[in-house]
């Protein structure tokens, strides 16, 4: 297995609605939502892009670091790396149903454990999102993190009890699909959350708790405050609100706001190991990898998730070599040029 037939069997099997291009920056897949893309004219997606493009790393080769350690320790949970499988839902709609969500959530789930990771699951309009994910999780004897839509309070409540029953080490809300229509359209509303009630999820409730989407220092404060675990620095690829800054740009407001009191994750556009080190210079202690983990699921289901999450390992050693970093729990700012 290599990646260019990971990529060429997953070109294939997305039957047009993933193009695979030589780099994913969401340019060709503007504006489609559902599907592969960011929303609207894409600039979200791009900014992700190319925030992390502009931000630059210096070569230092003088130093005794030759061994770095690239594992770290996330919610309580010993990772291999600090990159993480994003929640993905809704394969029917967004891959033309290159896979079903039950061998989609299955390939990503044992594909990131295998490859001594942990992956997240999604959620969506349709039971048989959230219901893969976790049959997936079962699977791996507990070893995933269900991310739940922003759905009325006690209903999130009751989902993450089924993650915890399952043994999940940690549940979640990807807060900004708050505006997502056809989960409303289906009759299962969601909506923003108040700090009294992220509050309250986090006090009915038994393991950590995340919020994903959150791009402003303040809001970060507020899940602070409220109890919250950890928070995904993320605009959801591109695909919550057009406009929106890259991740990379935010996050070092973000960090000095709330590093160092709950965990900071981000995903967005990371899309090698050398920008795993740049979003962990910038302030995260962990990334989230969506579209290059489903290009892997697509193109060699687990093993090719495997496969590509073994390429960001490797591409980020290098780069720890070649930034004289020592350990990626301990990123210094000073690497970035
Ligand atoms: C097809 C698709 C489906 C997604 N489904 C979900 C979901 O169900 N829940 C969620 O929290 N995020 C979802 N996301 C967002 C990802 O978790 C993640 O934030 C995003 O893909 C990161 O950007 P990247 O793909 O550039 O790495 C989805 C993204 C894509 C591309």
């Amino acid at each position: 297995m290599d990646i260019h037939s990971i990529k060429t069997a997953a070109r294939e099997n997305f039957a047009g609605s993933c193009r695979v291009c030589p780099v994913c920056n969401g340019v060709v897949c503007a504006g489609e939502v559902p599907g592969m893309g960011g929303l609207g004219t894409g600039a979200a997606f791009r900014h992700n892009i190319e925030a992390l493009a502009e931000c630059r790393l210096n070569l230092r080769t003088v130093h005794d670091v030759k061994r770095p350690d690239l594992t770290c320790r996330i919610l309580g949970l010993e990772l291999d790396l600090p990159v993480i499988g994003a929640a993905i839902g809704g394969t029917a709609l967004n891959m033309k149903g290159a896979m079903t969500e039950q061998e989609y959530t299955e390939a990503v789930v044992s594909g990131c454990r295998n490859a001594g990771t942990i992956s997240m699951t999604g959620d969506g309009p349709n039971p048989i999102v959230f219901d893969s994910g976790m049959a997936a999780i079962h699977k791996e004897k507990g070893w995933g993190i269900p991310i739940v839509k922003p759905r009325q309070t006690e209903k999130i409540v009751e989902l993450a009890e089924k993650a915890a029953a399952a043994g999940c080490p940690a549940f979640g809300i990807d807060i900004d699909a708050a505006a997502l229509v056809n989960m409303t359209n289906a009759g299962q509303p969601v909506g923003p959350k108040t700090g009294k009630e992220l509050e309250y999820i986090k006090n009915h409730t038994t393991i950590p708790f995340i919020v994903k989407g959150i791009m402003t220092p303040d809001e970060a404060e507020a899940c602070w405050q409220a109890g919250v675990d950890a928070i995904v620095v993320s605009n959801h690829g591109g695909r919550a609100l057009d406009y929106t800054p890259g991740t990379a740009e935010v996050l070092p407001y973000i960090a000095e706001a709330v590093k160092g009191k709950m965990t900071i994750l981000v995903d967005g556009g990371v899309r090698s190991g050398v920008d795993v080190l740049k979003m962990l210079a910038l302030g995260a202690d962990a990334v989230l990898i969506g579209r290059p983990v489903i290009i892997g699921a697509v193109g060699g289901g687990k093993e090719g998730v495997e496969f590509v999450l073994d390429q960001y390992k490797a591409e980020l050693h290098a780069a720890l070599l070649l930034t004289g970093t020592a350990k990626v729990s301990d990123v210094p700012v000073e690497i970035l040029w």
